[in-house]
C-alpha cells in the first residue's frame, strides 16, 4: 500500500478563523512494509501528519494517496471511512480511548462495525490479544482494571482487529516502563517484518528511532526537511544540530572515541550492539 503526498498544506480551524498553517507544502512517499520514524522538535507538525495519512486532516490544498484512495479537501465520508480502515491509527495515551465494558467489545468494536459477524469477531478478539503478547483470559474483563501497558496492548489489539496495512502511531511508548516499551517496540518491528505492516512511528526518543526504523523523515516547522534512511540521518551531526535532535548513545560514544583515538570506526554505529561489533573489528576489545 504505497502513501503518497503530493504538496499538502493543511491548517485547523479555530472558531471563525483558520489557524497558520501546520503543514506546508509537504510532499513524501513511504513505500509498504517500510518501518519510518517521524521525529522533529515540539509543534513541527508530526500529529498532523499523522492526521492527514488518517483523513482526520483534510489538506487545504494538495493531495494525498493512500493506494487507490485520493484525500484532498474535498474528500466524501466514504472515502474517508475506506482510509480509516487501511490506515490504523494510535494516538498518544490510545487507552484513554477505551470505552467498553469489557475487553472483547472493545477489540470487537471496530470488526463489527465493518460487518463482521458476532462470531468473526470473537475469533478476532482472541487472535489479535494473543498477537499484543496478552493472555485471553483478560478478555471477560474490564478495560478499566488493567495496567497501563495492558491497557495500551489492548487499545493497539483494537486497531489491528480492522486489519490495517499501514499503523501509525503517535509516541506510543510514552508513560510505559523501559521494559514495556521495548517490548511495544518489538512487536512493532516483529509486525513489520512477518506480516509487511508498514509502520510509520511519531517518536522524539532518537534512540527508538535508531535501534527501530529504517527510515526517518524529519519535520521542521511544518515541513518535512528530511527522509532517508535513519543510518545516514544519524551520520550527519551537522543535520541533527540543526534540527534539535539528540544522537543516539552509540553514536556519540563512536564520535568520541574516533576523536580521542584517531581511529575510524568502518560503520555508523546506531545501537551498542553496532557498536560492540565495531570495536571487535578494529581490535579494540
Ligand atoms: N487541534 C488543533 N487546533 C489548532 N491548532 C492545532 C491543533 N493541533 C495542532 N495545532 C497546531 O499545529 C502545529 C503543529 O502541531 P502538531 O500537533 O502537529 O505538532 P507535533 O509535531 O505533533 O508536536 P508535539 O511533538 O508537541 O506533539 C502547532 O503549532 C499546533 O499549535
Ligand atoms: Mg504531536
Amino acid at each position: 500500500m504505497q502513501i503518497k503526498l503530493n504538496h499538502v498544506t493543511a491548517d485547523y480551524q479555530l472558531g471563525s478563523v483558520r489557524s497558520p498553517r501546520v503543514l506546508q507544502d509537504v510532499s513524501l512517499q513511504i513505500a509498504p512494509g517500510t518501518f519510518t520514524a517521524v521525529v522533529g522538535s515540539t509543534g513541527a507538525g508530526k500529529s498532523s501528519l499523522l492526521k492527514v495519512l488518517n483523513g482526520l486532516l483534510l489538506p487545504k490544498s494538495g493531495w494525498a494517496e493512500i493506494g487507490d484512495i485520493k484525500i484532498n479537501s474535498k474528500t466524501s465520508r466514504k472515502s474517508l471511512k475506506a482510509v480509516r480502515k487501511i490506515v490504523g491509527m494510535v494516538f498518544q495515551f490510545p487507552e484513554s480511548q477505551l470505552f467498553a465494558e469489557t475487553v472483547e467489545q472493545d477489540i470487537s468494536f471496530g470488526p463489527l462495525n465493518f460487518g463482521a459477524s458476532r462470531e468473526a469477531a470473537h475469533d478476532l478478539a482472541i487472535k489479535m490479544i494473543r498477537r499484543v503478547g496478552l493472555d485471553e483470559s483478560i478478555l471477560q474483563q474490564s478495560p478499566f482494571s488493567l495496567s497501563g501497558g495492558q491497557k495500551r496492548r489492548v487499545a493497539i489489539a483494537g486497531v489491528l482487529a480492522q486489519g490495517p496495512e499501514v499503523l501509525a502511531l503517535d509516541e506510543p511508548t510514552a508513560g510505559l516502563d523501559p521494559s514495556g516499551k521495548r517490548e511495544l517496540l518489538s512487536l512493532l518491528k516483529q509486525w513489520n517484518k512477518s506480516k509487511r505492516l508498514t509502520v510509520i512511528l511519531v517518536t522524539h526518543d532518537m534512540e527508538t528511532a535508531a535501534r527501530y526504523a529504517d527510515d526517518a523523515v524529519v519535520m521542521d516547522r511544518g515541513k518535512v526537511v528530511y527522509h532517508g534512511s535513519v543510518r545516514s540521518l544519524f551520520a550527519d551531526s551537522e543535520k541533527l544540530n540543526r534540527w534539535q535532535l539528540d544522537v543516539p548513545e552509540a553514536r556519540r560514544f563512536q564520535l568520541k572515541f574516533e576523536a580521542v583515538s584517531g581511529i575510524r570506526l568502518p560503520n555508523v554505529c546506531l545501537t551498542e550492539e553496532e557498536l560492540a561489533a565495531a570495536l571487535i573489528e578494529v581490535g579494540r576489545v
